[in-house]
C-alpha cells in the first residue's frame, strides 16, 4: 500500500493496531503485537500514544515481543533498543510491565541458546503474534536477520552485517562502538505471525523494497521471505515505492 506521506501511513497500521485492540480488549481477551525499533517505526508509536491519550486506547491486555537487541548490550545503556522502547512507547500509554517481552542484551554467552528457545515459547504460550510490525534495513534484514539467515531461522545470536553496523554508527559516537552481535528473532519466527506490516519510508529504502518485493525471494534479501506470507502488507510512501 501507497500513502502520501511516512505519516499517513503510520496513522493507518495504527488504526489496524487500534481495531484489533479494542475488539479483543470488548471480548476480555489479549492482543499479542511484535514490535520494531529503527527511525521507521516512530511515527506508529506516536499515534498510538496520541490515540491512548485522546481516544482512549487501552494497552492494559496488550502483550509485546519486541524483534531484536543488540548483544552484549546493558538494559540502561542509551543505545539499548529496551531503553529505546521504554522512552519511545512503553513509558506513555498504560501497558504492563510484565506484558513486554525484549531479548535480553545482559544474558551470559553460556545462557543465550536456552533463553532465545525460551523466548519462542513464551510467544507460543500467548497464542502467537497476532501483528508484526517490521523495519527494513539496507542489507535487506527483517529483524537483524542480515544476508544468509535461512527461511527456517528461530530466535538466536547473529553477527551484524558491516553496512548494518555503519548505519547504526551515527547513534553509538561511532561505527568502532556499535556491538558486532545481536540477538534476533529469526526469519521462521516472523513469519508466523498472523499478520505483518513492513513499514519503509524514503527514498534510501527504494532500491531494497524493489529487491525485496520483485526478485525472488532469497537468503541474500530475509525480507523477500515475506512474499510468501498470507497477511503481509508492505506500507510504503512514495519515495520508498519509487522503482516498483
Ligand atoms: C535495525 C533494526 C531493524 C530495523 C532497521 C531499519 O537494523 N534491527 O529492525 O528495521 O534497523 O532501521 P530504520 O527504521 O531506522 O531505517
Amino acid at each position: 500500500v501507497k500513502f502520501p506521506t511516512a505519516a499517513v501511513a503510520a496513522r493507518y497500521v495504527a488504526k489496524e493496531i487500534d481495531k484489533l485492540v479494542r475488539a479483543r480488549n470488548a471480548a476480555g481477551k489479549p492482543t499479542v503485537l511484535g514490535l520494531a525499533t529503527g527511525s521507521t517505526p516512530v511515527g506508529l508509536y506516536r499515534e498510538l500514544i496520541r490515540m491512548h491519550k485522546e481516544e482512549g486506547l487501552d494497552l492494559s491486555r496488550v502483550v509485546t515481543f519486541n524483534l531484536d537487541e543488540y548483544y552484549p548490550m546493558p538494559k540502561e545503556s542509551q543505545h539499548s533498543y529496551f531503553r529505546w522502547m521504554h522512552e519511545t512507547l512503553f513509558g506513555h500509554v498504560n501497558i504492563k510491565w510484565e506484558n513486554i517481552h525484549i531479548p535480553d542484551g545482559t544474558l551470559k554467552p553460556e545462557e543465550v541458546d536456552a533463553a532465545c528457545a525460551e523466548y519462542e515459547e513464551k510467544i507460543k504460550s500467548f497464542g502467537g503474534i497476532d501483528i508484526q510490525i517490521l523495519g527494513i534495513g539496507r542489507t535487506g534484514h527483517i529483524a537483524f536477520n542480515e544476508p544468509g539467515s535461512p527461511q527456517n531461522s528461530r530466535t538466536r545470536l547473529v553477527t551484524l552485517d558491516s553496512i548494518t553496523r555503519r548505519d547504526a554508527a551515527d547513534g553509538f559516537f561511532g561505527e568502532k562502538n556499535v556491538p558486532h552481535h545481536a540477538l534476533t528473532m529469526g526469519v521462521s519466527s516472523i513469519l508466523e505471525a498472523r499478520r505483518i506490516f513492513l513499514m519503509a519510508f524514503g527514498e534510501h529504502k527504494a532500491g531494497i523494497v524493489y529487491k525485496a518485493l520483485e526478485q525472488a525471494p532469497t537468503e541474500v534479501i530475509s525480507a523477500s521471505f515475506l512474499q510468501d506470507h498470507k497477511d503481509a502488507t508492505i506500507v510504503l510512501d512514495e519515495a520508498a515505492a519509487a522503482e516498483l
